[in-house]
C-alpha cells in the first residue's frame, strides 16, 4: 500500500506567491494546478512555474500536478514538460472512467522510459466524478488493473455543471442527495480498488470549525484524506485524519486482548464484546498511524 496522504493542497501554478508559500507547509501532498485555477492565457506561465518548482523546491510534501483533461489542447505539453521532472503523481481531472487512467498510464510508460525514470513510479489520482458518465463508471475501477492508481477523489462543482443543476447544495447548505450519494460511491469504489479515498474540498476556507466537523466525519467513515484550497486547512486536515491517542490506546487494548485469549474468536475489552472485525479495525488504526509517521 502506498503511503497514506492526508492533506492535499491545491496551489494555482501560475502564482509565484502561492508557490513560494506552499514549499514551507506541512501538506502531505501539494497539487500544482494547471487546470481550472489557471486561465487559458496563463497556461504556459503555469506550466513553466510548475517545472521550476519541481526542479528547485525543498519540501517534505509529495509534489503532484493536476494536468489539463486528456482531451484538452494543453495535455501533451503538460505531460512532456512535467514528467521529465518526475513528480510523485498526476491528478487527472474529468476522466470518463478507468479507461482514461489506462490511456494516461501508457503515456506515462513512454515518457518515463524516455527520461530514464523507473517505469510505473509516477502515480495517478483521478477526480473520478466530474461528469455523469464518470459517475456511472465508478464501479469499473475495482475491476480494472490500474497499478498506478493511488486511490480516488471526487468533486461536486463540475458534476453539477455537467448535469445542468443550478446548485449542488440543499436548503441547509449541505451537499444535496445526489452529491452525497456520489461521495459514498467514491469511498466504496476507492476501497474496492484497494486505494485511498480522498474527500472533496471544503470551500468555505475561513470556517475552521466547519472543516474540522466535515473532516472528522470523513475520517470516521473511512476516507483517508481530503483536498484543501488554503494553507490554513492543512493542519486541521492532518490532525483529523490521524488516529487520536484514545483510538490508538483502544486499538492496542483490542490487539492485546486477542493475543491473551489463546485463540478465542470473541473477547471482552472494557466490558464490550469484541470480535474479528474489531481486531481488523484495530490493526487498521495502527497501520494508519504508522503510515502518518513514516
Ligand atoms: N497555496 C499556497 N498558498 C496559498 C494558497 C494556496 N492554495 N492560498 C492562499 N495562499 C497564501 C496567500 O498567498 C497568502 O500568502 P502571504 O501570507 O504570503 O500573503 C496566505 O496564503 C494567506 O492567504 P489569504 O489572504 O488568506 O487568501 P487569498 O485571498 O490570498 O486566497 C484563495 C484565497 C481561495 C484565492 C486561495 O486560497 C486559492 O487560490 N486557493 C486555491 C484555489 C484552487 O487551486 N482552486 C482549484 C482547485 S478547486
Ligand atoms: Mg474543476
Amino acid at each position: 500500500m502506498s503511503k497514506i496522504l492526508r492533506s492535499w493542497l491545491f496551489v494555482p501554478a501560475d502564482s509565484e506567491k502561492k508557490l513560494a508559500k506552499a514549499g514551507g507547509l506541512e501538506a502531505d501532498a501539494l497539487i500544482l494546478d494547471l487546470e481550472d485555477a489557471v486561465l487559458p492565457a496563463n497556461k504556459d506561465k503555469g506550466r513553466d512555474l510548475a517545472c521550476k518548482f519541481l526542479q528547485q523546491a525543498r519540501t517534505k510534501s509529495q509534489i503532484w500536478v493536476r494536468i489539463n483533461p486528456l482531451d484538452s489542447e494543453y495535455t501533451s505539453e503538460d505531460l512532456a514538460a512535467i514528467i521529465a521532472l518526475a513528480p510523485d503523481g498526476i491528478m487527472l481531472p474529468k476522466p470518463d472512467g478507468p479507461v482514461d487512467i489506462e490511456t494516461l498510464s501508457r503515456r506515462l510508460d513512454r515518457l518515463e522510459a524516455k527520461h530514464n525514470l523507473p517505469i510505473g513510479g509516477i502515480q495517478i489520482l483521478p477526480v473520478a466524478t466530474e461528469t455523469a458518465r464518470a459517475v456511472m463508471s465508478l464501479g469499473l475501477y475495482p475491476r480494472t488493473h490500474l497499478p498506478r492508481l493511488l486511490g480516488l477523489t471526487w468533486g461536486a462543482e463540475d458534476l453539477a455543471t455537467d448535469i445542468g443543476a443550478l446548485t449542488n447544495k440543499d436548503k441547509n447548505g449541505d451537499f444535496a442527495f445526489t452529491y452525497r450519494m456520489v461521495r459514498s460511491q467514491t469511498l466504496l469504489a476507492a476501497k474496492a480498488a484497494g486505494g485511498q479515498a480522498i474527500d472533496t474540498l471544503y470551500d468555505n476556507f475561513r470556517d475552521k470549525d466547519g472543516l474540522r466537523a466535515r473532516a472528522g466525519c470523513a475520517f470516521s467513515e473511512g476516507f483517508t484524506g481530503m483536498l484543501a484550497i488554503h494553507p490554513a486547512q492543512v493542519p486541521i486536515i492532518n490532525k483529523s485524519f490521524t488516529p487520536t491517542l484514545a483510538q490508538l490506546r483502544h486499538a492496542e487494548a483490542v490487539i492485546q486482548a486477542f493475543a491473551d485469549s489463546s485463540g478465542a474468536g470473541a473477547v471482552q475489552v472494557n466490558g464490550k464484546m469484541t470480535d474479528i472485525p474489531h481486531l481488523k479495525q484495530a490493526q487498521n488504526i495502527l497501520a494508519l498511524y504508522a503510515s502518518t509517521k513514516e
